[in-house]
């Protein structure tokens, strides 16, 4: 019984792991398709009105993706971007952003 429950947890945990987000995979979506907009390295827009994502928090970048994912936030641009890419190109995006050094949070 006990075993059953251990198994049960570690099965759980790997489960996770495989879902944690691959930053370099968000790399490669992010320059077919974000460099263009929002610079290469996240905080050179391409014009003022594309704001930096560099060094945002992920759950922020995140939470927006998402958001322009399911219309909860309307940007026309931003929802026709989001609106094809999965829950794991947006975690791995998320992640990749929010690792670049950038002036909004702590990573300077
Ligand atoms: C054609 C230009 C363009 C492209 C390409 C583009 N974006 Fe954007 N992005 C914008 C604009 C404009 C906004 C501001 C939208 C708004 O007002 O909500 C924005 C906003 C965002 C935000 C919200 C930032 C904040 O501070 O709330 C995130 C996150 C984001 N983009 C990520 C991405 C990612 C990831 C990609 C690539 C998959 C991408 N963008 C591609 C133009 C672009």
């Amino acid at each position: 019984m006990k075993k059953q429950i251990l198994v049960a947890a570690f099965a759980a945990i790997a489960a996770q792991g495989a879902a944690a987000a691959d930053p370099a995979a968000g790399a490669k979506i992010a320059d077919a398709q974000c460099a263009a907009c929002h610079g290469k390295d996240g905080k050179t827009p391409t014009d003022p009105s594309y704001p930096k994502i560099a060094g945002q928090y992920p759950d922020y970048l995140l939470k927006s993706l998402n958001d322009y994912h399911t219309g909860g936030r309307k940007n026309a641009i931003m929802g026709a971007i989001a609106k094809p890419l999965s829950k794991a190109d947006m975690q791995n995006l998320a992640a990749y952003f929010g690792s670049l050094p950038g002036p909004l949070t702590h990573r300077k």
